[in-house]
Order: C-alpha cells, then sequence, then structure tokens
C-alpha cells in the first residue's frame, strides 16, 4: 500500500506548493512511482508541477452521465463501471515520473460531492500501485469532512506565519480526532517566515499538542517563479525554501 501524505491549512499558505516541493523530494530520495491527486476543484497543483490537463475526474463524470441519458453504446459491452475505469486510467497524467489525477470540478451548478467520491474511490484503488499518493487540497476544512481518502499516513498542515494560519491549523487538528479521521501522524509547518517571526506560534502550536516539523522561510525565488509562471517544480536545489523542505522532510522520515 501507498504511504499517503496530504496537505491541509488555511487559504494561500502554501499547500500546493508544499505539494509540489514534496513529490520532488520524493522523487529525487525515494524509490517507486507518486500518484500526484489534486483534490481542490480550482485545479492548481499540475501548473506547479509543469504538467498539462488534458482530462479532470469532474469532466469525466459529466460525459459518462451524458452518455448514460443519450443511452449511448458502451464499447465492447463494458458495465458502466467498466468504462469509468477505464477513462480514469485514461486521465491520469504522466510526466516526470509522476502520475497527477485531477478532480476538476463539475460543469454547471453541479455538487462537488460525486467527483469527491470518486477521487476517494480512485486513490484508494490507486494506492495499491503506487508507494506514494501525495493528495493537494483545498483550503479550509471541508474537504476533511467529505474525505478524499480513507486513511493518511502524514496530514502536513501548512500555516503561514499569523495567528489565523496557526488558529486554522487547531481546527484542522481537532477536526482530525472529532470526525475520527484515519491519519496516522501530522505535523504543522510555518510557512513563508522571515527572520525570527513564527518561532512563538510554533510554540503556541506546540502547546496546543500540535507537533511542528519546521519553519519553511518566505523565498524571493517562489515569487520569481510565479512572477515568470515557471513551475515551482524545477525550483534551483539551493533555494532556501526547497532546502528547508527537503531539511524537513528528511527528518520525518518518511518510509
Ligand atoms: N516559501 C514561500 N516563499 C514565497 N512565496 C511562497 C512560498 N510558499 C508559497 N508561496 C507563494 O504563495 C502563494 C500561495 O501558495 P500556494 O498556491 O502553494 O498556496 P495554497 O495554500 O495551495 O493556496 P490555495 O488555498 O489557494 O490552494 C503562491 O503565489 C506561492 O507561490
Ligand atoms: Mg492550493
Amino acid at each position: 500500500m501507498a504511504y499517503v501524505i496530504a496537505l491541509a491549512g488555511k487559504g494561500g499558505t502554501g499547500k500546493t506548493s508544499t505539494a509540489a516541493l514534496a513529490i520532488r523530494y520524493l522523487i529525487e530520495n525515494r524509490q517507486g512511482p507518486v500518484l500526484a491527486v489534486d483534490a481542490d476543484s480550482n485545479a492548481c497543483l499540475n501548473e506547479a508541477l509543469g504538467v498539462k490537463v488534458h482530462a479532470t475526474i469532474g469532466q469525466l463524470r459529466e460525459d459518462s452521465l451524458e452518455s448514460i441519458r443519450g443511452g449511448g453504446e458502451r464499447p465492447g459491452g463494458m458495465s458502466m463501471e467498466q468504462l469509468f475505469d477505464y477513462q480514469v486510467q485514461q486521465a491520469i497524467i504522466e510526466s516526470r515520473g509522476i502520475d497527477l489525477l485531477v478532480m476538476g470540478r463539475p460543469e454547471g451548478p453541479g455538487c462537488y460531492c460525486a467527483a469527491n467520491n470518486i477521487i476517494r474511490k480512485y486513490t484508494d484503488k490507486l494506492s495499491e500501485t503506487y508507494r506514494y499518493v501525495v493528495i493537494d487540497n483545498e483550503a479550509g476544512m471541508e474537504h476533511l469532512s467529505r474525505r478524499t481518502t480513507h486513511k493518511v499516513d502524514l496530514l502536513v498542515i501548512v500555516s503561514d506565519p499569523t495567528a489565523k494560519g496557526v488558529l486554522t491549523a487547531k481546527r484542522i487538528h481537532e477536526l482530525v480526532d472529532e470526525l475520527r479521521l484515519d491519519v496516522d501522524k501530522r505535523v504543522l509547518l510555518i510557512n513563508r517566515v522571515i527572520g525570527e517571526e513564527g518561532l512563538d506560534l510554533a510554540k503556541t502550536a506546540e502547546k496546543w499538542g500540535i507537533t511542528v516539523a519546521g519553519l519553511v522561510p518566505q523565498d524571493d525565488m517562489i515569487f520569481r517563479f510565479d512572477l515568470e509562471g515557471k513551475p515551482l517544480f524545477e525550483l534551483p536545489s539551493d533555494a532556501v525554501s526547497m532546502k528547508a523542505l527537503f531539511g524537513i522532510f528528511t527528518a520525518l522520515q518518511l518510509p
């Protein structure tokens, strides 16, 4: 079974950036295929990874529903489920040693629940064939109750160096207990730290019983990559944020 890493945290704290760099860490330092799952309906992970998206689960589902409604023929007498399995396989984008599955969103005013259920089912199913699964989630906490996977080995809660960010982290931490989610280990990362800031917040979080895995500095290199629209995955290895994150992942002793 795959080792599942999921990201959570307040909006704009650096979940997607951290997911992209975690994936790079795994590819450079561990063996075995990595499945990246973009479970944010506003898909961004592909850009951070520098990968083009040609299909999303949300889209696929719409297409399948259309085809059922239209009484369309299924190739080779496949059941709807088999056809969907096949299509999901086709939707996985393979690039740079990473396979990427994008949830996307249903067209029109549809509910995200269906796409979400499908993502969970396939993340669980695909976990059998990958060594690592990294799930980038949308901001906030709703995804926790909707659950993008049944089991998470490492939940990385990302905060910015603000009281609000750390408070959100606390709420997530509490919700994991309340919902009795199957999360083996959870840590807090305080991202975009300048100088000594963040140290007090880290102490506060520790007092709340949250393990702080480390602080990641504000990185001008990320800013420049953003400005030029370059994928963060290509950040040079001496970038301060990446050095800090790689140090943190090493200390976490991922299997
Ligand atoms: N260490 C850092 N230094 C400088 N900029 C950073 C750093 N980490 C992230 N950023 C920038 O902060 C912004 C938000 O990052 P990111 O998109 O990863 O956050 P997010 O938590 O995934 O956001 P959302 O909640 O919208 O999904 C981006 O412009 C990103 O490039
Ligand atoms: Mg994001």
